[in-house]
């Protein structure tokens, strides 16, 4: 696979790196290409239209349950289908490199998966894995929502790693808004959205199941 492609803005990548092991998260615009960002959304308005998205439930394997009133999505992981797919695990494999090479996480896979939130949905304040036991390292999200009106909603709020009450940013779902943070200590949440609010959300992975457990939220 090309280590560099146009569809990421590698230029956008130092400060992106530097806020993430400044704060632990980032928000960075323009990272990725606004036309992938266009094909990516039709692409999940189709897998709507075709019924291929499946509510998101809460925790992993035997222990998962849905659960509409801590997450109420609907999701479809990213598995190659198509170029916009292909394109957009290609930027993320870019962004691994980078994240490699200036921070020594040793993170050798991405997992992703396209997000619905209807009206009215939300999901609640967590982190997304839990130290210890965790093979997420750091989480992704990219935005498709273009033209978001500022009475939309579905904001995603950001709490103080050391102070989980403390708000740090709400972070508008607009299209090409691209954020990430480490997925073990920053608090975030989604608020109800008042219009349907699409998404991708990814993790950067090591191979590290200790004692056989993984990451819940799959
Ligand atoms: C998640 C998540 C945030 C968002 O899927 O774990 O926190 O803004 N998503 O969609
Ligand atoms: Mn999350």
């Amino acid at each position: 696979m090309m280590s560099d492609t146009p569809l990421l803005d590698t230029t956008a990548l130092t400060g992106l790196v530097d806020d993430l092991v400044e704060h632990g998260w980032c928000v960075a615009q323009g990272l990725i290409d606004p036309a992938l960002c266009l094909t990516l959304q039709r692409e999940l308005n189709d897998l709507a239209e075709r019924d291929a998205l499946s509510a998101a439930g809460i925790g992993r394997g035997e222990a998962h349950e849905l659960r509409r009133d801590i997450r109420g999505d609907a999701i479809h992981w990213l598995n190659r289908e198509s170029l916009p797919q292909r394109q957009y695990l290609a930027a993320m494999d870019t962004l691994q490199h980078a994240l490699n090479i200036e921070l020594y996480l040793g993170l050798f896979e991405f997992e992703a998966h396209f997000a619905q939130y209807p009206p009215g949905s939300f999901y609640q304040k967590h982190v997304d894995s839990f130290r210890g036991r965790a093979n997420r390292v750091i989480s992704t999200v990219l935005y498709l929502n273009p033209d978001w009106p500022d009475d939309g909603g579905g904001e995603m709020a950001i709490f103080d790693p050391a102070t989980p009450e403390r708000e740090l940013a709400r972070i508008r779902p607009e299209a090409g808004t691209f954020v990430c943070f480490l997925s073990d200590t920053v608090p975030h949440e989604v608020l109800p959205t008042r219009l349907p609010r699409a998404s991708i959300a990814g993790w950067f992975r090591r191979n590290a199941s200790l004692n056989g457990l993984v990451d819940p939220a799959r």
